[in-house]
């Protein structure tokens, strides 16, 4: 599984994938665009055709949070996501990063399964952060 740097180019490709991704959470096109932009960003992408799947991490100081990973439905279970997680942790760490933060709804198992075979643990929870109520696990992982 390769991944690459995103480019301003892949902007459309990647909300089509956080589409088929989140479905109806997924970002508009201008939200992605607005990631891309962003000051400190890494966004990777797990290429194919189409994209498989994309990560993105916000780098401030000696933290950075995941602020979205997605992949295609017809893409998953084949170790794209721990991929492109262990590829941004990489390029955080590069960024001078020392951690890496993220939330996920305690609902959702496959997301959660993930992180905690990649070595995210749990340190926090917020009540009711997600639509619906449900809770947010806050995950942090050493880098
Ligand atoms: C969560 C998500 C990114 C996982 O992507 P993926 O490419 O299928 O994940 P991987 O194949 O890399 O799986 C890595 C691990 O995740 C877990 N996992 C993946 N799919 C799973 C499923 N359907 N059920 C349970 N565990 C699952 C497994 O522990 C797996 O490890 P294994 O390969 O040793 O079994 C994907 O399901 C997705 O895009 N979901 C919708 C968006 C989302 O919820 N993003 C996370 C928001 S916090």
């Amino acid at each position: 599984m390769t991944t690459r740097t995103a480019a301003p180019v892949d902007a459309a490709a990647l909300a089509e994938v956080d589409a088929a991704a989140f479905g109806t959470h997924a970002w508009s096109a201008a939200a992605v665009e607005s990631e891309l932009a962003a000051h400190g960003r890494i966004v990777l992408v797990a290429d194919g055709t189409p994209l498989k799947g994309w990560a993105s991490v916000a780098v401030s100081g000696d933290a950075a949070d995941l602020t979205r990973l997605g992949v295609r439905p017809q893409a998953r279970n084949a170790e794209v996501a721990r991929s492109l997680l262990e590829d941004v942790a990489v390029r955080a760490r590069e960024a001078g990063a020392r951690r890496i933060l993220l939330e996920v709804a305690e609902d959702n198992h496959p997301a959660l399964r993930l992180y905690e075979d990649t070595g995210f643990v749990r340190i926090a929870t917020r009540r009711r952060y997600y639509p619906g109520g449900v809770d947010a696990l806050v995950m942090e992982r050493a880098l």
